[in-house]
């Protein structure tokens, strides 16, 4: 019999007893990387006794093989193991957070980087990663909006496509894939008032049409496994929610996949309110479609009473089991448990490849704010102020999800600056700390200022103030940091500001009083470097804000991509949609970047202009750069369906072209519009398009001044 094959399959469900079924049913943590309440327990006696099925946050070649050798030669059956970690930017390489990747609008590069740390994360044993998370994310208080591809769908629905590709390659069973776990289904995003782990409110449209389509990419990608969110829809907790995963991820979408849960998520159906108690939580999760108990112990505590009790039946469990054997056999982990090859494509080498892509992705997610013509510094300077507590860190720039990379690996901004100017005396001063209370050290700061020929100054959060449970309510700098730049302005000398941070902040002054911002989010292990390559200019920026950008905290949510009002804003008219202290619209709009050079569109066209349901659309647009130095523009194309049955968004990206151009260069940059990607959900979650006119939009950003139109019209 073929080990890993059907027959094989149905053999081994044969042969086990209860309590094995449900261990293979059973993910525990080794304890490295703890995100929620719950002892592990002695979890190698677990799988001595076989009841555990996976093992995350254990990685490194040696352990994995230990343990796995207990798996295969132990144990009863010889089931091995998966072992899975959150590798969600970068595994011992770290590149830029994905917020920050996102920026970058190019889905090669994050094809690349996906592949990069599957490479080294297969070389340490692992097998799954819990990624890509593909929440829209529209609320920055939200910490986790630092771990997203940021508010848009279509632009999360590709960020999931290049994801799953890189994770997982073409084949599982090559000893570099990781299974990937599209995360968290859906919804997440929407927690009330940005506060983690929050009730989530969505209309049933907005689920459909703006929180479930990455997911939908996802699968169609071939993604081998999805997470639940730990949020409700409609007051259902995701982790019990059976009509998404049973009947609609699995049923409708066809996704035969393993489902795992979050971290202790099922156990937390019970303070949710919808289960009694452990014996309920684990049937209501099982019954909705969740195959595997991430730190839980629900299944382990609760299932087999549940069958007794007859709140589930041996059909369901099993079909669940079937499901974790079947990704292990997909993985090839039957025939190869330890998969040895892996290793063998690490060396130096590789590892130096890695960390080259790790400058240019970190250069390339960079996004230019500001800028009044202080940046690209051309010539040398003699002495650079580098100021503030982000300056000279390494462990900051790892970002929330440092996976494994080691701290004394990261380039800070300090080393990165002077390797890009070695003959510069670089001189750092913090001036505060991220957010204590200490001034003392903002003259010395302001000193150094005085004397310099270039102030840089680095300000921005904490690298755990964004991600999980990173919500905050207030989105200023934290801590004294506004007081060290009002000191530093206050010097007359122009300022570059480096933004560190998960989010978009509301930090208007700061950004109208500096000469230039760059907003480097968390970079990652080459962040000095890339930042060293965007401030000479030997990389011009190119990154644009997946996320729109609020004056200050009272516009949030704020997103583009918003319905229409019956009362548009109007200044001179009181009773129109507006804040009386606040203008409606963001500092910086979604796709906002600027670029050392400048960027025309001229000679949109369309065609054809009367189109079938079925049909893609030619879209062609003249780039100029009308600038003096080479540059990458992002092309961006929107589309508007002005009159439907329902309201329809003012605006909805469905595409994204990128051209490099020299200066003076014109060139004819095309996209391809499907026509089914402008349509809507019906009740039942049916696309829907109707018939008449579509406003197409090109441009730079989702500023509609910035945009050429023109109109076409859907015949059938
Ligand atoms: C909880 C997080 O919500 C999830 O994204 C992560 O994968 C798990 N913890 C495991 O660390």
């Amino acid at each position: 019999m073929i080990r890993g094959s059907d027959s094989h399959i149905d053999t081994l469900l044969r042969s086990m007893t209860l309590d094995e079924k449900i261990g293979q049913l059973n993910m525990l943590t080794a304890g490295l990387v703890i995100t929620g309440p719950g002892d592990p327990g002695d979890y190698m006696a677990a799988l001595r006794a076989g009841r555990l099925g996976s093992l995350f946050n254990w990685f490194g070649w040696d352990k994995v093989h230990e343990v796995q050798r207990v798996a295969v030669e132990e144990t009863r059956l010889g089931i091995p193991l998966i072992f899975g970690y959150d590798v969600i930017h970068g595994h011992r390489t770290i590149f830029p957070i994905s917020l920050g990747e996102a920026a970058a609008f190019d889905e090669a590069l994050w094809e690349a980087t996906a592949r990069i740390s599957a490479v080294e994360a297969a070389a340490e044993g692992l097998t799954m990663t819990f990624a890509p998370m593909l929440d829209v994310s529209r609320d920055p208080r939200w910490g986790r909006i630092a771990e997203s591809a940021g508010e848009d769908t279509w632009l999360t629905s590709r960020f999931a496509e290049a994801k799953v590709r890189g994770f997982q390659g073409d084949d599982l069973t090559n000893p570099t894939s990781l299974v990937g776990c599209a995360k968290h289904l859906a919804g997440y995003g929407a927690a009330l008032a940005g506060r983690d782990y929050a009730q989530a409110e969505i209309s049933e449209r907005t689920f459909n049409d703006v929180y479930l389509p990455p997911f939908h990419a996802a699968v169609r990608s071939g993604v081998r496994s999805l997470m639940p969110a730990f949020s409700d829809f409609e007051g259902v907790p995701m982790t019990a929610n059976g009509l998404i995963i049973n009947d609609l991820v699995r049923g409708k979408w066809g996704f035969d996949g393993l489902v795992v849960s979050d971290y202790n998520a099922i156990a937390e159906l019970i303070p949710h309110g919808v289960a009694a108690d452990i014996v309920e939580a684990a049937a209501l999760a099982l019954n909705a479609g969740v195959d595997v108990d991430m730190m839980g112990h629900a299944y382990t505590r609760g299932l087999s009473a549940a069958v007794q009790r007859g709140l589930v039946d041996m059909g369901t469990l099993e079909a669940a089991v079937r499901r974790v054997l079947k990704l292990k056999a997909e993985l090839g982990l039957f025939d190869d448990p330890y998969r040895a090859a892996a290793v063998q494509r690490m060396n130096d080498k590789t590892r130096l490849e890695h960390r080259k892509a790790a400058r240019q992705a970190g250069a390339r997610s960079i996004v230019l704010l500001k800028n009044s013509g202080l940046l690209p510094v051309k010539a040398a300077p003699h002495c650079v102020a580098l100021l503030g507590p982000l300056a000279d860190t390494q462990a900051e720039m790892l970002g929330p999800w440092s996976g494994a990379g080691r701290v004394e690996d990261m380039v800070s901004f300090a080393t990165g600056l002077r390797d890009t100017w070695p003959k510069s005396e670089i001189i750092t001063r913090p001036g505060v700390t991220i957010d204590g209370d200490d001034v003392s050290g903002i003259a010395d700061a302001v000193e150094l200022a005085r004397s310099a020929d270039l102030v840089v100054l680095c300000l921005g959060e904490a690298r755990m103030m964004s991600g999980e449970a990173g919500s905050r309510a207030r989105l200023g700098l934290p801590g004294r940091q506004m007081e060290l730049a009002n000191a530093v302005f206050a010097t007359g000398k122009p300022v570059v500001v480096v933004l560190s941070c998960g989010r978009a902040l509301a930090v208007t002054p700061l950004i109208e009083r500096a000469e230039a911002v760059l907003l480097t989010w968390y970079l990652g292990s080459e962040a000095g470097h890339a930042l060293g390559d965007v401030l000479t200019g030997a990389v011009n920026p190119s990154g644009r804000l997946p996320i729109s950008w609020p004056v200050d905290i009272g516009q949030i949510p704020i997103f583009y991509s918003r319905l229409p009002t019956g009362r548009p804003f109007d200044a001179k008219f009181r009773y129109t949609s507006k804040y009386l202290d606040m203008p409606n619209d963001p500092l910086f709009t979604f796709g906002f970047g600027l670029s050392y050079t400048r960027f025309a569109y001229a000679n949109l066209k369309v065609s054809p202009t009367e189109f079938n349901a079925d049909d893609e659309i030619d879209i062609s647009v003249d780039v100029t750069n009308s600038g003096a130095v080479a540059g990458e523009e992002t092309v961006m194309q929107f589309f508007r369906d002005p009159v439907a049955s329902v309201s329809r968004p003012v605006l909805q990206l469905t595409g994204v072209a990128k051209a490099r151009l020299a200066p003076g260069e014109t060139k004819t940059v095309k996209l391809k519009l499907r026509a089914r990607d402008m349509s809507f959900s019906d009740r039942d979650g049916n696309p829907v398009l109707e018939p008449g006119v579509f406003q197409i939009f090109v441009g730079p950003s989702a500023r509609e001044a910035d945009l050429l139109k023109a109109d076409i019209m859907l015949v059938g």
